[in-house]
């Protein structure tokens, strides 16, 4: 007669065969999780959960909405990969956050690119994406409204996306095209559409004629599905 195995030997037994499948459905997933990179145009984008996102977001709080890749990069993006860039450019990125609009410009273009954002908390973000799509961008800690002609000599090109969104940054935003425009920078914004941004291009649109302003509302569809307006003081489908 066969002997009954002890209760505790019978539960460890019926555990240890249903592990397989246990693995396969619920840990190995898990682990899964610990490296989850998304794909941006391209770009290597690290998701929330990976552990070197986690592990920052301990360490660097970013404090004026860079805490991470906003919707209107894309639409920048977007744009960049239907207009693309002359190679070798030196390219601008204010507010840029994790910088992947400069990254992509950096990768895809061979720009010489500075990232300026206001919190420095951005940078080891920023820096990690460049080196995961292989790129080096220069870190730039500064506000845009306190840059001047003497600034932005040494540029060919501004880039931005999500950077006018309260009421404050209109006017500085106003001054810095209208700067930029004086010194022929082509600068290329792109936005949700936000009041204070859509005011920034209603004043420009007011301004006396002389200057080239592309203004566009710009979709990008299946699988982003996100919308924007952009900005262009160069478009490359204006006639001058
Ligand atoms: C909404 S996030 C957009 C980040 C990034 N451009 C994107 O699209 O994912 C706004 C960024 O602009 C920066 N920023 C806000 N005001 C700024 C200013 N006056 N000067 C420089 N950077 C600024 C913030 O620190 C933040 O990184």
């Amino acid at each position: 007669m066969p002997r009954r195995l002890p209760i505790a030997y019978r539960f460890t037994k019926a555990f240890t065969n249903a592990l397989p499948s246990v693995l396969l459905q619920g840990v190995i997933p898990l682990f899964r999780l610990g490296t989850p990179v998304r794909n941006l145009f391209g770009l290597h984008l690290l998701k929330a959960a990976d552990r070197r996102i986690r592990q920052l977001k301990r360490t660097h709080r970013c404090a004026v909405h860079g805490q991470k890749v906003w919707r209107s990069a894309s639409v920048l993006l977007d744009y960049l990969q239907e207009y693309p860039l002359e190679k070798g450019l030196r390219v601008l990125e204010l507010g840029a956050g994790w910088g992947l609009a400069g990254i992509y410009c950096a990768q895809r273009f061979d720009a010489a690119v500075t990232a300026l954002d206001l919190d420095p908390a951005v940078f080891p973000y920023l820096q990690l994406h460049a080196e995961l799509n292989g790129v080096s961008i220069t870190p730039w800690v500064c506000d845009y409204s306190a840059l001047d002609e003497s600034h932005l000599h040494g540029f060919d090109m501004v880039i931005a996306s999500d950077i006018c969104f309260w009421d404050q940054q209109t006017q500085p935003m106003l001054q810095l095209i209208n700067t930029l425009q004086r010194l022929n920078i082509r600068t290329l914004i792109a936005d949700p559409g936000r009041r204070p941004f859509i005011q920034v291009i209603e004043t420009l649109l007011a301004q006396p004629a002389g200057q080239t302003l592309a203004v566009e509302n710009w979709s990008v569809p299946h699988p982003y599905n996100v919308h924007g307006v952009i900005l262009d003081t160069g478009a490359p489908y204006v006639e001058l």
